[in-house]
C-alpha cells in the first residue's frame, strides 16, 4: 500500500486479523515494559502502529499504566520507520497488589511507595523523544488540538471519564483514518462504553473484536460538539443506560453474544446509580 492511501476496505482488512502474524521477535524491543495487555492485544497495538498508521496524526494512549501499551505502539512505529508523537496519559501509580502481581513477576525490583512515573520514563527511554508522558488526574487534562490517528482508550473506568474522552479527543479524529480502540468495550463492569458508542454509532464503524473485551472502531465522521453533548453517558439514568445497552446488543451482535450485554444489564440492576467500574460488583460479591 502506498503511504497515506486508505485500504479500500478496512472491514475486510480487519476481518483477516493480520496482527496475529506479528511475531514475539518483532515486539522484542517492548518486552522489558510490563503490560496488562493480552498477547493478541499486544500484537494488535504493534500492528496498528506499524501497518495501519500513516503518521497523519498523533497516537494517544489513554491509560498507559507503566507504559506497556505505549511501548508496543512505539515498537510498531519504529519498525515502520516513523517518529510520529505518541502521547501517554496516566496517573502513573501502582498499588501494592499490582506491584506484587504484575511488576515484580516481570522483573521490576521491589520499591516502596506507589509512584511509577520515574520507572515509566526509564522503561520508555529507548522510545524517546517520540514518546511523551502526561502524568496526573485525567479529568483535569485536555488535548492540545493536533489530529489523532490512533486513540487508545483504557482509562474510561467511570462514565464521567468516558464523557471526557469523547469531549476532548473525538473532535480531533480523522474521518476514514482514525482508529479508536475501546479496550474495555465488552467488559461487563463498564456498560457506559457500549452506551456511548451506540449514541455515536453514525460516526464509528466497529472493525474487530480483539481478545475478550477490546473493540476497534473506524471513525467515519467527526461528531459535532452538539452530538457529543447528546451522547454524554454520565447523566443517564439506570433505565436509559439499560435501554442503550440493549440497543448495543443488537447494533454490535457481530462482535459478541447477547449474554455479554445481558450481563452488563444485570450489573446495572445490581448496582443502582453506580458509574465506577470498580464498584460494579456482582450481587453475590457484596457482603
Ligand atoms: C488497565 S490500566 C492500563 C493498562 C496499560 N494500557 C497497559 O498496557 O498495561 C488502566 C490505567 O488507567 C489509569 N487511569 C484510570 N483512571 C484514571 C484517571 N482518572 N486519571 C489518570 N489515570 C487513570 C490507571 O492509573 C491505570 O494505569
Amino acid at each position: 500500500m502506498v503511504a497515506n492511501e486508505l485500504p479500500s476496505d478496512p472491514l475486510q482488512l480487519f476481518a483477516e486479523r493480520p496482527w496475529r502474524q506479528v511475531s514475539p521477535e518483532a515486539q522484542a524491543p517492548a518486552r522489558h515494559v510490563p503490560t496488562m495487555l493480552s498477547t493478541e492485544e499486544s500484537q494488535f497495538y504493534y500492528w496498528l502502529a506499524r501497518d495501519w498508521a500513516r503518521g497523519t496524526g498523533h497516537t494517544v494512549d489513554l491509560g498507559a499504566f507503566i507504559g506497556g501499551s505505549t511501548a508496543r505502539f512505539a515498537t510498531g512505529q519504529q519498525a515502520a520507520g516513523r517518529t510520529t508523537p505518541i502521547i501517554a496519559y496516566d496517573r502513573f501509580t501502582a498499588d501494592p497488589q499490582v506491584k506484587r502481581s504484575l511488576l515484580y513477576p516481570a522483573g521490576i525490583p521491589a520499591f516502596s511507595g506507589n509512584d511509577i512515573l520515574l520507572l515509566a520514563h526509564r522503561l520508555l527511554t529507548p522510545f524517546k523523544p517520540m514518546v511523551e508522558l502526561r502524568p496526573g488526574e485525567f479529568l483535569e487534562q485536555g488535548w492540545s488540538g493536533e489530529p489523532i490517528e490512533i486513540l487508545c482508550v483504557d482509562i474510561a473506568k467511570t462514565a464521567e471519564t468516558a464523557d471526557h474522552v469523547a469531549a476532548e479527543f473525538f473532535p480531533h479524529l480523522i474521518p476514514g483514518r482514525s482508529i479508536v480502540v475501546q479496550q474495555d468495550f465488552l467488559h461487563e463492569i463498564q456498560p457506559w462504553l457500549p452506551a456511548q458508542m451506540t449514541l455515536l454509532r453514525r460516526h464509528f464503524t466497529p472493525l474487530a473484536r480483539i481478545a475478550h473485551h477490546c473493540v476497534a472502531f473506524l471513525c467515519t465522521s467527526v461528531p459535532t460538539s452538539a452530538s457529543l453533548d447528546r451522547a454524554r453517558v454520565a447523566p443517564l439514568s439506570d433505565a436509559q443506560l439499560t435501554r442503550l445497552v440493549r440497543r448495543a446488543a443488537l447494533s454490535y451482535r457481530g462482535l459478541a453474544g447477547r449474554y455479554r450485554f445481558a450481563s452488563m444489564v444485570r450489573r446495572i440492576s445490581e448496582n443502582p446509580e453506580t458509574r465506577e467500574a470498580w464498584r460494579m460488583r456482582r450481587h453475590r460479591d457484596t457482603p
